[in-house]
């Protein structure tokens, strides 16, 4: 099996659509191909690091990291949310979401990116460094239950930022609406 991961192309958007709908249900699915279109489409989310995985010159997975800001009266720090990602069902559990996330990490960190955010499963994003946000001073855009405070979650991609800076995190405008941070 040869996955590959390459940045996102005008060309890839259709058979991404196809790739979060089979992950994501027909329900959820065209809520999620909308955000990702309207984060395409919005400057307050950019710069967006838009990635595919592809078997076979097949896409069978998706990830987007969006521009955020951390309202901080410390320095200024440069800061990504990640989502949505996803990985086709039927490509599951092979490594194609880590190769995913490892590859957008990579090149945020390169980008100077300092801390990437994520709303997710408490049980996956660990593995690449992610830790619980909010006790670390980081607050999400929108309120999070306390008992998924969990699933709120940050990674530093360079030394000294966590615990030296605080704040509410803000996300792009297309992504600033409550339904998007339920848990
Ligand atoms: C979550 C997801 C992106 C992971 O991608 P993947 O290619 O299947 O994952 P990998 O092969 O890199 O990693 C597999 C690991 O992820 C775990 N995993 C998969 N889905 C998970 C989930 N929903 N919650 C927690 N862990 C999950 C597997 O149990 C496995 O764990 P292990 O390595 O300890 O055995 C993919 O399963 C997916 O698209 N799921 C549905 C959509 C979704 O939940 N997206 C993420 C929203 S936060």
């Amino acid at each position: 099996m040869s996955v590959c991961v390459r940045k996102a192309e005008e060309s890839d958007r259709r058979a991404i659509a196809d790739v979060v709908t089979a992950t994501f249900g027909f329900t959820e699915g065209p809520e999620i191909v909308g955000l990702i279109a309207d984060l395409a489409a919005d400057s307050s989310a950019k710069p967006l690091l838009s990635l595919v995985a592809t078997l076979d010159d097949r896409v069978v997975g998706h990830v987007l990291f969006s521009r955020a800001r951390v309202e901080t009266e410390a320095r200024e720090l440069s800061a990504a949310i990640l989502a949505p990602l996803a990985v086709h069902p039927e490509f599951q559990s092979r490594g194609i979401g880590g190769r995913l996330v490892a590859e957008g990490l990579r090149l945020l960190a390169e980008a100077g990116v300092d801390l990437v955010f994520v709303l997710g499963h408490p049980a996956y994003y660990p593995r690449f460094g992610f830790a619980e946000a909010g006790v670390r001073g980081f607050e999400a855009p929108y309120p999070i239950a306390a008992k998924n405070a969990g699933a709120w979650m940050v990674l530093a991609l360079h030394p000294g930022i966590l615990g030296a800076v605080q704040g509410r995190v803000r996300c792009a405008n297309a992504m600033d609406e409550p339904r998007y941070w339920r848990e």
